[in-house]
């Protein structure tokens, strides 16, 4: 079995806070009546950013864009896929992100330009409204493959382009929690062989694949996952960097030799986003190859012209 710290966690993008508002309503948390604090906002992002530079994670910034008021959940731009033991262009890339919403779509020209600029090759799985939606949060590699979160933001077609564009084995998760509309809502791998997982964000069958694909799952209920965002966390080596941690919760990352850090982003919770949405990892390595399968909808590269 393997053991031992998450191989990525260490490079972050975050998107500057300042164009961060409510302007529309896309997921059941946003509320235009009910407007951020920009002082607070900013000052929650910076310890947000300190905190992560204080435990020796790299944290690059992206410049805000008037328009887009929710660029600032980063999660959301892009997957980013190194390929360390490849030569060429796709060795640093990003799948960037198809928003589902209109109002999100404007976030990806920049989001490219970007990455371009840090030197990664970027592939779309759809764009300008054709073809696949896809959003970042709803994706993270564990154990050699990559978990996909499908249904209210990503189409279930992308699974079957990831698994190509990657390279790699993709395992679905359908998605019918409102409220946890994104995959980082409710996993959160810790390392190789734990994970914050809330079943109830998944239909029956996608819970019970998930729970089957994580050895020693951390499983949240409802009530966590919702009231504390605490699946919505970052992992820096043994330490988890959370908005809010329940005692329960606690106690299991206490037993596992977890450190909890906790930082409150409680203005960008207005927007329907936490620790993770706010931070892109960078080091996100796609395709080891272990042999981990079992459960669920697995689709396998090469099967996107089937
Ligand atoms: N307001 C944003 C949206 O609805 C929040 C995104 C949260 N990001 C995340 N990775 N879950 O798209």
């Amino acid at each position: 079995m393997v053991q031992g710290t998450l191989e990525w966690g260490w490079r972050y993008a975050m998107v500057d806070p300042s164009a961060y508002r409510i302007d529309y309503a896309i997921n059941p948390h946003m509320d235009p009546a009910v407007q951020p604090d920009p002082a607070r906002a900013r000052d929650q992002w910076e310890t947000l950013r300190g905190t992560l530079v204080g435990l020796g994670a790299t944290v690059e910034v992206i410049p805000a864009l008037p328009d887009a008021p929710d660029m600032v959940y980063a999660m959301n731009l892009g997957l980013v896929a190194l390929r360390p033991e490849w030569t060429g262009p796709g060795r640093r890339s990003v799948l960037l992100s198809h928003m589902r919403y209109p109002q999100r779509r404007i976030e990806t020209p920049a989001a490219r330009a970007w990455f371009e600029g840090q030197g990664f090759a970027p592939s779309y799985v759809g764009r300008d409204g054709i073809g696949a939606h896809f959003e970042a949060g709803d994706a993270f590699p564990f154990r050699g493959d990559l978990v996909v979160g499908h249904g209210p933001r990503t189409d279930e077609l992308a699974l079957k382009h990831l698994a190509d564009d990657l390279g790699v084995q993709v395992r679905g998760l359908r998605i019918v929690h409102p409220g946890m509309y994104h995959l980082d809502l409710a996993f959160c791998p810790l390392d190789d062989d734990h994970a914050l997982v809330c079943p109830s964000a998944f239909d029956d069958e996608s819970a019970t694949a998930l729970l089957d694909l994580v050895p020693q799952p951390v499983i949240l209920s409802e009530e966590e996952a919702l009231g504390s965002w605490c699946a919505n966390s970052v992992v820096v080596g043994r330490t988890v960097v959370m908005p809010d941690c329940p005692r329960r919760v606690r106690n299991w990352l206490d037993a596992l030799g977890f450190d909890v850090v906790l930082v409150e982003v409680s203005e960008f919770h207005l927007g329907g986003g936490s620790i993770r949405c706010l931070t892109n990892p960078l080091d996100l390595t796609v395709g080891r190859d272990l042999d981990v399968l079992s459960g669920g909808l697995v689709v396998a590269p090469g099967t996107a012209a089937a």
